[in-house]
């Protein structure tokens, strides 16, 4: 709900509320409403609480009986209308200013989540202002998500979903898994159930209170390292966004095992290949200078990555989800099970032998 307006009041005399338009706030990290009442020119402002709401709305109508209320929603705008012969009708449309920034061309069109939007949880885990503006600081990681978000999307296609069972490992301050509950339930209607798991308690206990507090029922956090994961999520989707090192390989390696159709993987910090690799090989020029030998490394670990996912029957792409200015470590392999497997498992040993090096993934694959 982004606003209702109440409008033309059957009793249009003086002194009553010509006008009152209501939205959400939030008053002491709480979600209220704040009602705008103009009463012969001038607006006057009230907070109610969330609990208060129903009796505020009613009692408000009681008083002028209102002609118009339009209600509007992120995807609607939904408006009752009673005419003169006391007529009531209702007419549902699509919020054109969410559609207008749809369809421009403009620089909006790239956030699917946008500055003004009433995301509750975001205020509280320090991306929005209480007024719903991005902080400075978070700016970034606010474009992050959503180009992570746009690259869900279109990974998805056209496939109509009911359901939706996300799992998403190494989650943080999950801003991310946030913003994935939010449009899919939301913005979408799908019954989507996300878990999200990190090593860090304070972190998960941080997110599960958040989720809470906006009895976002279907969204929870568990404390675990992604290495010790046994529990069946029965997802469709696995996501990560720069889980640190092999913390990668682990959600791969249960996305596999566990048949999930999409993963969506941003990997960070690939340390385990640049400590190991040795320049014993004709291609040792390669790792003379320690920001090339870094680069390469992360390199081989994702390009085997891939090859392993491409292995077990899935379809892969990797994109830089985002630019380069934005994070270096901008890369996302996309992965789709399709059941069509390929055996590039030779060539990987051969590669792994000429670097000397023992990739976590393979391990756990026991190629
Ligand atoms: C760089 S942060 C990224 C957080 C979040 N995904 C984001 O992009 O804002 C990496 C997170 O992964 C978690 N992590 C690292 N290794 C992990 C592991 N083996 N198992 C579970 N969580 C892990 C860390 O505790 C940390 O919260």
């Amino acid at each position: 709900m982004i606003k209702i307006i109440f409008t033309a009041p059957v009793n249009g005399a003086r002194q009553c509320v010509s006008k009152a338009v209501i939205k959400p706030i939030l008053l002491k990290k709480n979600k209220a409403w704040q009602c705008e009442k103009i009463i012969e020119n001038s607006a006057f402002h009230e907070n109610i609480s969330e609990s208060d709401l129903r009796s505020f709305l009613e009692r408000l109508f009681d008083e002028s009986r209102y002609k118009q209320i339009n209600i509007i929603t992120i995807d609607h705008v939904i408006a009752y209308r009673m005419s003169k012969k006391l007529k009531l009708s209702m007419t549902k449309s699509a919020n054109s200013a969410v559609l207008k920034s749809s369809l421009s061309h403009d620089k909006e069109k790239d956030y699917l989540l946008k500055e003004g939007m009433p995301v509750l949880p975001l205020v509280d885990l320090g991306i929005f202002t209480d007024d719903f503006h991005i902080i400075k600081a978070k700016y970034y990681k606010f474009k992050q998500i959503n180009s992570f978000l746009k690259n869900i999307i279109s990974g998805m296609g056209q496939e109509i979903y009911d359901t939706l069972r996300i799992v998403e490992f190494g989650c943080g301050k999950s801003y991310l898994t946030f913003i994935l509950y939010h449009y899919f339930k939301y913005i979408k209607n799908i019954n989507v159930t996300i878990t999200g798991y990190d090593k860090d308690r304070y972190v998960v206990d941080l997110c599960n209170n958040v989720a809470r507090k906006y009895q976002y029922e279907n969204l929870k956090f568990m404390e675990g390292d992604v290495s010790q994961i046994t529990r069946q999520e029965n997802a469709d989707m696995i996501v990560t966004l720069h889980a640190c090192d092999t913390a990668t390989d682990y959600a791969l390696h249960y996305a596999i095992k566990n048949r999930i159709k999409y993963i969506f993987c941003v990997p960070c910090c690939q340390q385990e290949i640049n400590a190991q690799i040795k320049r014993t090989n004709e291609y040792s020029l390669l790792l003379r200078y320690g920001l090339y030998k870094e680069r390469f490394s992360a390199l081989l670990t994702d390009c085997i990555r891939c090859e392993v996912l491409n292995d077990n029957g899935y379809y892969v792409d990797a994109v830089e989800f985002i630019g380069e200015e934005n994070t270096p470590k901008n890369v996302m392999i996309r992965a789709r099970f399709t059941g069509h497997k390929k055996n590039h498992s030779d060539e990987i040993k051969k590669l792994s032998l000429q670097f000397g090096i023992e990739h976590t993934l393979l391990k756990l694959m026991n190629v």
